[in-house]
Parts: C-alpha cells; sequence; structure tokens
C-alpha cells in the first residue's frame, strides 16, 4: 500500500470518503476471506484502488548491493536508468504519463524518498506525471567519488535519461534545496524550450551563489557532514541538519533522512559542494524570458536564505515568488495543501 497514513490525513472529504469504504470492503473481505468476493463488492472502488497504486506506477525492483551503490540491498518501486557515463540512476514514476510531467529533484544528502508525501497523494496523482530519482552519490544510485564523475554535463546527463526513460516531452522540473543547482546544469547543455518550467523549491539556483543563499545555521553544520574521524561529531552533525530541515518529523520519514545521509560516501559532500559549473545557460533562460519560474519559499527556513535566492536570479522575467507561511525547509510537509496548490495552479494543471 503506498498511502501513508499522512497523505491520507491532508486530503479532501471525498478521498476520506473513499478510506471509509476502503476499511469497510477490507473488513468484509477479511470476513469473507476471498479476493474474488471483495473485487465483486464495488468495481468502481475497485479501479480506484488499483489507479494509480499499481498500473500506472513503475514495478518493485530488486536493488542488490553493488561497490558503486555502496552496498545497498532493498526492494523498492522504480527502476535503474544507465545515464551516459555508465553510472546507475534510481528512478520513479508514478501517475498518468498523459498529464503534465513534473520532474522531482531533492537536495543533498537526501533522496527521492523526501518526496513520498506527495507521491503517494492522490491528489497530485490525480493531476501530475510525477517522476523522480536518486541524483548521482545520492540514495539508491550509484555514488562516484572520482572528480571526472562530477562535471556539470554528467548531472545533466542524468537528467536526460530520466527525461528519455519516461518518453518525457518538456516536463516541469522541480529543484528542492542543493538539488535545484542541477536545472543550471540542464540548460548549460539544453535549451530552454528542453524545459516546461523551473520551480524553485526552497531551491539553490547555481554553486556560485552558495555562500549568499545558505544560512549562518546550515554553514555551521555542513563541515560536520563532512567528518570521516569524529563519529560523534558526524552523527550530531547528521541531527541537527535534518533537524534544520523541519524539527517535527515522522519518526519512519526522520530514518529515512538519517539513511539517505549514512549510504553516502562522504568525499560526495566535497563533489557536490565545490564542483565547477556555469550559470549562464540559466540565467540567459530567465533574463531573455525564454524561460519562466515559481520560487517557493518556506516563511520560517532554517537552511536558505530567501532573499540570497531572489538576489541571485535578479532580472528574471517571468518569476513568481510565494512564501508559504511558518514553512521549514521541508515546504511541502509544513504546507501539503497550499504547496500542492501553488504548484498545480503555475503549472495550469
Ligand atoms: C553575493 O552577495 C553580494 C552582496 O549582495 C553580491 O555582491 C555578490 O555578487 C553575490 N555573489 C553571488 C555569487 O551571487
Ligand atoms: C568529536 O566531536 C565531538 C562532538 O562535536 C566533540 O565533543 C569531541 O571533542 C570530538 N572529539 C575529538 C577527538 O575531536
Ligand atoms: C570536506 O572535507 C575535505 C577534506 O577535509 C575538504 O577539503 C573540503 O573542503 C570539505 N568540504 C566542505 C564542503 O566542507
Ligand atoms: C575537495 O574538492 C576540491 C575541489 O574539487 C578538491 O581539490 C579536493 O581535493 C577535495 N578534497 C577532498 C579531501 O576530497
Ligand atoms: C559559460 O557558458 C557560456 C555560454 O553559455 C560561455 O560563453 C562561457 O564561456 C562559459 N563560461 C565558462 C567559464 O566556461
Ligand atoms: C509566465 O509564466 C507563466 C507560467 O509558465 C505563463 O502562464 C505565462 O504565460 C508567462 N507570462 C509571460 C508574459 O510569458
Amino acid at each position: 500500500m503506498f498511502f501513508s497514513l499522512k497523505s491520507l490525513s491532508i486530503t479532501m472529504a471525498f478521498l476520506r470518503l473513499v478510506v471509509a469504504n476502503i476499511q469497510d470492503v477490507q473488513t468484509r473481505a477479511a470476513a469473507d476471506n476471498t479476493q474474488e468476493r471483495r473485487i465483486s463488492y464495488d468495481p468502481d472502488l475497485q479501479q480506484q484502488l488499483t489507479f494509480p497504486l499499481f498500473e500506472l506506477a513503475d514495478p518493485v525492483t530488486t536493488i542488490n548491493p553493488t561497490d558503486a551503490n555502496f552496498g545497498i540491498s532493498a526492494v523498492a518501486p522504480g527502476r535503474f536508468l544507465t545515464s551516459a557515463d555508465g553510472t546507475k540512476i534510481f528512478t520513479e514514476a508514478r501517475g498518468d504519463p498523459s498529464n503534465p510531467a513534473i520532474v522531482f529533484i531533492h537536495g543533498y544528502g537526501h533522496g527521492a524518498m523526501v518526496f513520498d508525501d506527495i507521491f503517494n497523494d492522490p491528489l497530485w496523482l490525480n493531476r501530475v506525471y510525477l517522476v523522480r530519482y536518486d541524483t548521482r552519490g545520492h540514495g539508491r544510485s550509484d555514488k562516484p567519488t572520482n572528480a571526472a564523475a562530477w562535471v556539470s554535463q554528467r548531472l545533466a546527463e542524468d537528467f536526460d535519461a530520466v527525461v528519455q526513460s519516461y518518453n518525457l516531452i518538456r516536463p516541469f522540473v522541480l529543484g528542492w534545496s542543493l538539488g535545484a543547482v542541477q536545472i543550471a546544469d540542464i540548460l548549460s547543455f539544453h535549451p530552454p524550450s528542453y524545459i516546461s518550467g523551473a520551480i524553485y523549491d526552497a531551491g539553490v539556483p547555481y554553486l556560485a551563489s552558495l555562500p549568499n543563499v545558505t544560512s549562518p545555521a546550515a554553514s555551521a553544520v555542513i563541515p560536520g557532514l563532512n567528518e570521516t574521524t569524529n563519529v560523534t561529531e558526524f552523527q550530531s552533525s547528521y541531527i541537527d541538519f535534518i533537524n534544520l530541515c523541519h524539527p517535527a518529523l515522522e519518526w519512519d520519514f526522520y530514518l529515512g533522512c538519517l539513511g539517505d545521509g549514512i549510504v553516502q560516501p562522504r568525499a560526495i559532500l566535497n563533489l557536490s559542494f565545490s564542483r565547477t559549473q556555469n550559470s549562464t545557460g540559466l540565467l540567459q533562460a530567465g533574463t531573455s524570458g525564454a524561460l519562466s519560474a515559481l520560487a517557493i519559499f518556506g516563511g520560517d527556513d532554517r537552511i536558505v536564505l530567501n532573499q540570497g535566492i531572489l538576489d541571485a536570479i535578479a532580472g528574471w522575467q517571468n518569476l513568481t515568488v510565494v512564501t508559504l507561511p511558518d514553512a521549514e525547509h521541508f515546504t511541502w510537509i509544513s504546507r501539503p495543501v497550499l504547496f500542492r496548490a501553488t504548484v498545480l495552479n503555475w503549472i495550469g494543471a
């Protein structure tokens, strides 16, 4: 079952009705103890249960430990793609491919799982084709630690592999936190028309802007994430980092965030933060009016400096700025309904 309790709790009245029916059917099915009987109760409900949960989601894939994925062994919905340089990228899509597509790019030290609340939400799934991937060096994807694997073009190629694999035509790109810098990588190798729009969700526009957009609290914690000798220092820094992203997460999700930190080689931090990137393509796309952007901020974000982000993209012609009141760095977890409405309205889904 892909629904989490949380995603169910945030949806609207009609969904509560469906949930009530599901529980009802499950109760009766349990009493009857036959799958056939359960289906015959209500074909419409069965349709709602299987769409989008099974038919329109990637199959469950076994992840076998290799050196390149840092020894991860697991099963998860999704599939591996091979990027141009051979790096295996773990990716997943849910929803109806005929809807507008959004590709979600997570931030540093996290994984694509951070978007679970969105990918489990029927109100998103009804309107958008949701695509996400573990960026190289993260989650279930390969984690190369040689500098050649971290030149800008390699990250653009990872996005290309996802676009090709799901036959996406001009998708929207939602970049969260440090993940948003990959929009600059993409636009160094493609014209602005390659994507339909850029969504900066508490997003860092490009790496050179980092000193101006990182909060003092985040700057203080980052060196500890890179710690390779003092385990106590590494552990407390990671906990501080996740708490700065949101101080009151559900326990399972909190552990998932810490887990995505643990599966990374420490060298990835240096490679992610200090690689070379050219912001010219991105800024030309924005200042020429060729690419529209939506910048979403958390009013209480403790990781990024909202004004610094706006300064870094000064002159962007078609820019919509929405600050979600009281929202933390995990904007969509703090304000799920407002976040969803903001994105869906802006993309016109
Ligand atoms: C950082 O901010 C300062 C002061 O506003 C500005 O002069 C500088 O150009 C900014 N640097 C970058 C890389 O955006
Ligand atoms: C390791 O880090 C902890 C927490 O930051 C610190 O208290 C301790 O002094 C450090 N140990 C060494 C040997 O540096
Ligand atoms: C990570 O640690 C290495 C080795 O100490 C250092 O060269 C690098 O600057 C650090 N990176 C960051 C982002 O702190
Ligand atoms: C950190 O990154 C810089 C720039 O990419 C590199 O010169 C340096 O060797 C790296 N340090 C470590 C410890 O990996
Ligand atoms: C950045 O890209 C632009 C073209 O988009 C190019 O003219 C410029 O030379 C590049 N800068 C560097 C440092 O490579
Ligand atoms: C600005 O972007 C929005 C969202 O993509 C679009 O609907 C609108 O037409 C654009 N406005 C202009 C003047 O290009």
